[in-house]
């Protein structure tokens, strides 16, 4: 029978700042994106509500955002090109100016504000015929939405903190559904991988928990050990990248250390020269031998590894494959460090320096 999730933390919470509160609702979030959209996935039905053209008619699709929301649009792109093996391109919004068009072109467009001026700018840039404007956003009577030739509400609720959490988990989980919904569509799309992916979306919000869980005791101890860094390294590989990058993100905005985040095969071309005896790396696995060759590089020359791998810290980890927008959960870890560095840093997480929510200005 299906799980239902408390939406308590809504009205309240555990903690005493917002973005604590926000991180503990993610499985309800996602709960909740799967109740208003899942029943409209295997026969298609979502992807015609959004009066969407036919799904076999796109030829290419480009996810364009800022911060928190580009790493969404990427993780969402990978169900375009690896279940519907379309050509997908990320873009950064306020670097659109250089897009080449091309016609059967779907632009998602990611703005949890649906205000960020860099993404009201790019449209221009992006604005050329046969193309279709799908917003996903967390405000559907935003700016952004109006433009849309179609807009999707990611159902997030209102998110207070600065830095974006439960926004993520809620656009890359809306985000899902809609590209599954529109592959489960088309002739285009293998069904069993298809079913497989419906099933492991289907299971996130289980597994958000699991990971709230899973970290809890252990993310006190890595916050002591990793007090006095002054720099930190976020790898991973395939679908784990942009988790690596988010974890990176959130660890800049929130602790106000520097954060790099590399494919992990990019480390050898540079990056491993930073690594020195207590060099903070967290790792994203998902399930790629290759991350254990670069893990070893970098212990071998003192680097402390942190490796993300399933729901739990447990070096093993759980090594099923991940779906193709990646392992969703991993997002919980690395959201937890950044928030629990920051506060023993006396930082103010809920409102960042130099940060605004919502930004409207180039
Ligand atoms: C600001 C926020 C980020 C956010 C980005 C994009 O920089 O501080 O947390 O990811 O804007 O915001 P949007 O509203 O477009 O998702």
């Amino acid at each position: 029978s299906p799980v239902r999730w408390r939406a308590t933390a809504e009205h309240g919470g555990r903690f005493d700042d917002h973005m604590g509160n926000e991180i503990d609702e993610q499985p309800a979030v996602a709960a909740r994106v799967l109740d208003a959209f899942a029943g409209g996935i295997a026969d298609g039905s979502l992807w015609r509500s959004l009066g969407l053209a036919g799904f076999d008619r796109i030829h290419r699709v480009v996810v364009l955002g800022c911060g928190t929301s580009l790493h969404a649009g990427i993780a969402i792109g990978r169900v375009f090109s690896d279940l519907g093996h379309l050509p997908v391109t990320a873009l950064v919004a306020s670097e659109a100016s250089s897009f080449v068009p091309e016609p059967h072109t779907l632009v998602i467009a990611i703005s949890q504000s649906g205000e960020t001026a860099d993404i009201l700018r790019a449209l221009d840039a992006l604005s050329f015929p046969d193309r279709t404007l799908l917003a996903l956003t967390n405000n559907p009577y935003s700016s952004l939405a109006r433009e849309a030739d179609a807009v999707i509400d990611c159902l997030a609720g209102v998110e207070i903190g600065v830095a974006a959490t439960k926004t993520f988990v809620a656009q890359v989980m809306t985000g899902v559904a809609v590209a599954l919904s529109g592959l489960c569509g088309s002739a285009r799309v293998d069904r069993v991988d298809a079913r497989a992916a419906l099933e492991a979306l289907t299971e996130t919000p289980l597994r958000l928990d699991a990971a709230l869980r899973g970290w809890s005791d252990s993310i006190p101890l890595l916050t002591e050990e990793f007090a006095d860094a002054s720099g930190f390294l976020f790898l991973g590989r395939g679908s784990g990248v942009v988790y690596a990058a988010e974890g990176a993100l959130k660890l800049k905005e929130l602790t106000y250390r520097w954060a790099e985040h590399q494919p992990a095969g990019e480390l050898k071309h540079g990056p491993l020269a930073l690594v020195e005896n207590g060099t903070p790396v967290l790792a994203v696995d998902v399930g790629d031998r290759r991350l254990d060759i670069n893990i070893a590089e970098v212990l071998a020359r003192g680097g402390r590894v942190v490796r993300i791998a399933g729901v739990g810290p447990d070096p093993v980890g759980d090594l099923r494959p991940a779906p193709p927008w990646g392992p969703l959960e991993a997002v919980v870890p690395l959201q937890l460090f950044a928030r629990s560095l920051a506060i023993r840093l006396d930082r103010n997480v809920d409102k960042p320096r130099n940060l605004a929510k919502s930004v409207t200005v180039d």
